[in-house]
């Protein structure tokens, strides 16, 4: 007699594609992370962003932005898309009527050109943004004055990381 045998708690049985990347897992995105330490890249005095997951070969990537001061950030044109989800004080857009506040969550469309001001009240805004493409920094006319994409993060994070003598592996991890 044929008695089947009842898969449907057992994992998948074949083998991963051929070339597929690694997957990854980092705890504690929104405790432990969130603190003060080293793995914090500095961009300016008053803002860090600690990647993590750095997609060179798809052009995008998830970091946490921290900003500590108020004021105008950045006025910049998207040429891909962002995701943000705010973790902890408010920002918003010179351009729009909205508030991003702890908790919110917010989509900028790609070819979108603004300006990100945090108010004064705020010591302290965290946000974890997946960017797609590049920020070009431009002037109130739009002119050009500067870019930031995955790839400068990466350079970024590499020296920062180099000088903190923080372990490789974990760069290793989040760049692809
Ligand atoms: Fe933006």
């Amino acid at each position: 007699m044929n008695k089947e045998i009842d898969m449907s708690t057992a994992p998948y049985q074949l083998p991963q594609p051929n070339y597929m990347s690694p997957d990854l897992i980092l705890p504690n995105v929104l405790s432990e992370w969130l603190k003060d330490d080293n793995f914090w890249v500095p961009t300016s005095k008053f803002v860090s962003f600690k990647p993590l997951l750095l997609h060179a070969s798809s052009g995008y990537y998830i970091n946490l932005l921290r900003v500590r001061k108020s004021g105008i950030l950045s006025r910049h044109r998207h040429s891909g898309d962002v995701q943000a989800l705010v973790i902890k004080g408010k920002w918003y857009y010179l351009e729009h009527d909205w508030i991003a506040e702890e908790g919110s969550f917010a989509y900028e469309p790609p070819g979108e050109t603004h300006t990100l001001y945090v108010p004064t009240e705020v010591s302290e805004m965290i946000t974890l943004f997946t960017v797609k493409g590049g920020y070009t920094y431009v002037d109130p006319k739009g002119r050009a004055i500067g870019y930031e994409d995955v790839f400068t993060k990466i350079e970024a994070a590499l020296e920062h990381y180099s000088n903190e003598n923080i372990d490789e592996n974990l760069l290793k991890k989040i760049i692809r």
